[in-house]
């Protein structure tokens, strides 16, 4: 791709995360949301991950400089500008990513390609809402962005060949590890991962352990860098249930079905990190 530019729409945990890696890799980044705290917040995390890099001396200070004037901000999608890849990070909701999608799919430069970050959306079904569905692909990047090696490429029906070659050369050029698979319900990743979380959940809710005492035995004894709890926390409890009500959904299996705990914990705006406080609390 001879233009190193890349739109990035959402400036979420994961946006911003997607901004600083192509960023960082020399890509012109134009991120967008349309909420202005939140595009502070972004800007002002990846400041202080970037300072931090420099502490560390993995990054020198004009690099780190260099990172944060390649990454521009818009609050309006239609200032994002035109790019061979806009990637799409907004909150699970298909209506307000399908809005989303059909705006930005004319920024996209004519044989540009439009990805997804979701984490339980059909591919297929967003790409059917473009113009270009064979220009369509999922980019599922893994939370921390920085620190997390892979990108689940995930190819819809209509999704081309030479989409998925070139998103591959893409994950790869900002240091990812791309790895491909077929659009189903939960990819890969959330498939297996989302039912060890569930259990782990149900387990705590019957009592059979304390939160530290499941989540070091998952540790421990399975060399998880985190215990299901933990991560679940990191993940955001809002997100692990719509990804487990889209599995039982769309597979129709019992298995799938998410943990009342879960859900009550959902109502209760217990949602993890992001509210301070999940299965565990933070400052
Ligand atoms: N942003 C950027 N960098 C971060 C970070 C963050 N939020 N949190 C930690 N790091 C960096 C640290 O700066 C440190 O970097 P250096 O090695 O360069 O010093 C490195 O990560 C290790 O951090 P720590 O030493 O503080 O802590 P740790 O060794 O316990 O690692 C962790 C923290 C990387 C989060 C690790 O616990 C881990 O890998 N946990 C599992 C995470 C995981 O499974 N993520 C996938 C979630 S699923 C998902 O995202 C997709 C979905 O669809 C739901």
């Amino acid at each position: 791709m001879a233009n190193k530019s890349v739109g990035v729409i959402g400036a979420g945990t994961m946006g911003r995360g997607i901004a600083q890696v192509f960023a960082q890799s020399g890509y012109e980044v134009t991120m967008h949301d349309a909420v202005p705290v939140a595009i502070e917040s972004a800007m002002g995390q990846i400041e202080k991950l970037l300072k931090r890099a420099v502490e560390k001396e993995k990054i020198s200070a004009d690099d780190a400089a260099a990172t944060q004037k390649r990454i521009h901000t818009v609050p309006k999608l239609s200032d994002i500008g035109r790019h061979p890849l806009i990637i799409e990070a907004v909150i699970e909701n298909p209506d307000i990513k399908i809005e989303l999608l059909k705006a930005a799919q004319s920024m996209v430069t004519d044989d540009g390609i439009l990805a997804s970050n979701t984490s339980s959306i059909s591919i297929t079904q967003l790409a059917a809402a473009t113009d270009r569905p064979d220009r369509f692909i999922g980019m599922h990047f893994f939370n921390p962005v920085p620190v997390m090696k892979l990108v689940e490429v995930v190819r819809g029906l209509q999704t081309s060949d030479d989409t998925v070659a070139r998103t591959i050369t893409l994950a790869k050029d900002v240091g990812k590890t791309p790895v491909e698979c077929n659009d189903h319900p939960g990819f890969i990743s959330n498939r297996v991962l989302m039912p060890m979380i569930n259990e782990a959940i149900f387990a705590y809710q019957e009592g059979v352990a304390e939160a530290e005492a499941i989540d070091d035995i998952m540790k421990l004894g399975m060399n998880h860098p985190m215990g299901p709890l933990a991560l679940a926390d990191l993940i955001g409890l809002d997100v692990c249930l719509f990804i487990l009500e889209v599995l039982h959904r769309d597979l129709g299996e019992d298995r799938y079905r998410p943990c009342p705990l879960l859900r009550k914990m959902v109502q209760a705006n217990r949602l993890g990190r992001k509210t301070k406080h999940g299965f565990y609390k933070y400052d």
